[in-house]
């Protein structure tokens, strides 16, 4: 950890140069094809992402589609070599593990939990308390403030205990701010007031006192209103003895709008409440089709939020939100948006996968190519 820091400042400087020279000279993943081991658990490639995340002190994950991971090798090869944390993209979400009321599914996700063991990977739960992806019986039914408070604290504890000693880190609540800095109009705020975060809070604690409790958001990368609130909301918890433990800023940026405003100082002022950071759910999307600046517009934020987390001590992991262009959510949410992954359609590593391989390098000090 302290190397890391060192060799850092140093190394920032040259990270642009060597970038551009491996997207040059098309350097290629030597990993998968010449480490001649399984993957797990101390048999990775030593050039992968996560064997150099490690020797960083940071975790490098990814998002995972289960049924992409189901039937696709290359993708679980991939997933498993360079990744050391994964996040369910979708199957712990509420409207996955509860279709019907009362009725639990835990199977996909369980799955994951089994292949991130065999391979040696911590797992991020993904998501508690959000707006999005709940069940119909939920939204479409009617129910009072006070059975949708008894609603959600039997969905956390349900779900917590579930996963009991599985789990690294939770995302408890998912984006409960608008950019503004006040607070989303939502079932939960409607129902429960501005209380329902740091119940949320307590009730996943009381079901798995060991896993690690974010709060997760977008657009809360640099300073601003947003960051600022959320900012407010981490620092009363803390007073109040709520047992929030992290902050995740999920990382999802867009080349026209440039890189976040003072990304380091944000992330620190979090750490200095004694919260631990994360990037949960990065990728870099831009307007189609990618012309050549704005691709070195995606590795240079990629690696740029790579490093405002290997600059901040207590940022913990990196994860991106998928890493096959043919798998990413952009697509279908941003029109005429995409290219935002750090592999390709035919998942070939991309020159923002080899923007963070060189980031990790040299914060490292390990030899680069
Ligand atoms: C997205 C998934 O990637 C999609 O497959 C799904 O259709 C919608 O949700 N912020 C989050 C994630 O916290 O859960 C979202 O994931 C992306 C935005």
């Amino acid at each position: 950890m302290k190397l890391r820091r060192s060799v850092l400042v140093f190394a920032l400087g040259l990270t642009a140069v060597l970038v551009a020279q491996t997207a040059a000279t098309g350097g290629t993943a030597s990993s998968r094809h010449n480490s001649g081991q399984s993957p797990g658990a101390g048999a990775v490639p030593q050039d992968s992402l996560r064997a150099l995340g490690s020797k960083v002190g940071i975790r490098i994950g990814t998002a995972v589609n289960t049924d992409v991971l189901a039937a696709n090798a290359p993708y679980r090869q991939i997933t498993a070599d360079q990744f050391s944390s994964v996040t369910p993209e979708n199957v712990m979400k509420w409207q996955v593990v509860e279709p019907t009321k009362g009725t639990y599914d835990w199977s996909a996700a369980d799955q994951l939990l089994k292949f991130a063991k065999t391979n040696g990977q911590l797992v991020r739960g993904h998501t508690l308390v959000w707006q999005n992806q709940l069940p119909a019986w939920l939204t479409a039914g009617t129910y009072t403030s006070a059975q949708l408070r008894d609603l959600l604290r039997k969905h956390i504890t349900d779900e917590v205990t579930h996963f009991r000693g599985h789990i690294w880190q939770w995302d408890v609540v998912n984006e409960a701010f608008n950019d503004d800095g006040t607070m989303r109009d939502t079932i939960w705020l409607r129902a429960m007031g501005p209380g329902y975060i740091a119940d949320a809070f307590r009730w996943a604690h009381q079901a798995d006192p060991k896993a690690l409790l974010f709060y997760n958001d977008y657009n809360i990368e640099g300073l601003g209103a947003k960051s600022d609130a959320v900012y407010a909301l981490a620092k009363q918890l803390r007073a109040q003895g709520v047992p929030i433990n992290g902050i995740g800023a999920q990382g999802h940026l867009d080349t026209k709008y440039g890189f976040p405003n003072q990304m380091r100082q944000n992330l620190q002022r979090f750490a200095d409440l004694g919260l631990k950071l994360a990037l949960t759910e990065v990728d870099v999307r831009t307007t189609l089709p990618v012309t050549t600046p704005e691709k070195l517009a995606q590795n240079a934020d990629y690696s740029q939020m790579l490093e405002a987390c290997l600059l901040v001590r207590a940022c913990i992991s990196y994860t991106v939100w998928g890493f096959g262009d043919a798998f990413s959510w952009v697509p279908s949410v941003f029109k005429g948006e995409g290219a935002a992954d750090i592999y390709d359609e035919n998942l070939q590593p991309k020159a923002s996968y080899f923007a963070l391989q060189q980031t990790l390098m040299l914060a490292s000090g390990a030899p680069h190519r």
